[in-house]
């Protein structure tokens, strides 16, 4: 799959700091990381120290851009200078969060259902960064995807550098198919790159995004937390061994406790685990998942997962 670009998704408390590095150090990585969002709002940026550490600390190499939720112009552009001054690639304006603390305030998907809103955001943003360094990420539309010709007309206005999307309104939530084929639209309607995002998990499914969407840039979330060799893959390399699997996680074991701050307790470490191994049980026995649910000790997650020997 020669020619592909390549992006790990956001994903809140998953795609951190031992995620990535772990990624890093499996030698599957994507080509763009983005961080999950940081809130703008009027009064403050809401971020936790562990998004922060991402950006100073994800020792990958990659160009890490920094993704900002609001809705409120001077916020976004006060938040996207000081993350650009700590030296991120670029920002991401989310426009397809789900999270109805985050579509209360206006941010997120809900966006997509105040065009006027959107423009603005968008035009205070590209008025303040320079040229490849503004990027949109958004859904089909919020209720139903007639609205995306729509939301493409402010977006070719605004002129971003490129567009991520996710192939399902906000209805949809992360219910249904991804619907890659709306997304040929976006390629005909802006100048910028467009990059196809939802339910791509496999080589095979790659390759029917990039065909049903006629986008070469894939960015995948879920898939790569659930197969964290896929990145690999798509770049030609082979299909993780099960010795290739045993090494994911213990690597990543390591990992997350080199991320916690300490001082923290051997159940916190299991239970920062099972956020990533939650998009793993469909892999695995139930009786592996009930077990792995339940760990509160290093030593008993090693055991289910299997990792001795
Ligand atoms: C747990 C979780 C957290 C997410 N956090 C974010 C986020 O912070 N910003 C964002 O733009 N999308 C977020 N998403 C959406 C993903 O980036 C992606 O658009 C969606 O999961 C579809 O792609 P996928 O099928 O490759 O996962 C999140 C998704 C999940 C499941």
């Amino acid at each position: 799959m020669g020619g592909m670009q390549l992006a790990l998704a956001p994903m809140q408390d998953v795609t951190d700091l031992a995620f990535v590095r772990t990624l890093a150090r499996i030698g599957s990585l994507p080509d763009v990381l983005m961080t999950p969002y940081f809130r703008s709002t009027r009064s403050t940026c809401v971020c936790s120290a562990a998004l922060e550490r991402l950006v100073e600390e994800h020792e990958t190499g990659l160009p890490l851009v920094a993704q900002l939720a609001g809705s409120e112009p001077a916020a976004l552009t006060r938040d996207a200078r000081r993350l650009m001054a700590r030296g991120v690639a670029g920002i991401n304006l989310n426009a397809g969060c789900p999270s109805p603390l985050v579509n209360r305030h206006g941010a997120g998907a809900a966006l997509l259902r105040e065009p006027a809103r959107l423009a603005a955001v968008l035009a205070a943003l590209r008025a303040e960064l320079p040229p490849g360094a503004f990027s949109v990420k958004l859904r089909l539309g919020w209720a139903s995807a007639e609205e995306f010709p729509r939301l493409l007309e402010v977006l070719a206005q605004a002129a971003p550098d490129a567009v991520m999307v996710h192939a399902r309104t906000r209805q949809q939530l992360y219910g249904g198919a991804a619907r890659w084929s709306a997304v040929r639209a976006a390629a005909a309607a802006l100048s910028c790159p467009v990059w196809i995002n939802g339910d791509i998990d496999s080589p095979q499914r790659a390759r029917e995004a990039a065909a049903d969407s006629g986008c070469a840039r894939l960015m995948i979330g879920r898939g790569a937390v659930r197969h964290p060799y896929l990145f690999r893959q798509l770049r030609g390399g082979a299909a993780p061994t099960p010795a290739d699997r045993r090494r994911y996680f213990r690597l990543l074991i390591e990992e997350t406790g080199r991320a916690l701050e300490p001082p923290y307790r051997e159940r916190g470490h299991c239970n920062r685990l099972k956020k990533y191994l939650a998009f793993c049980y469909a892999e695995m026995s139930a009786e592996q998942e009930w077990h792995l649910r339940r760990c509160e000790r290093l030593a008993d997650l090693e055991s289910w997962l299997e990792l001795e020997g």
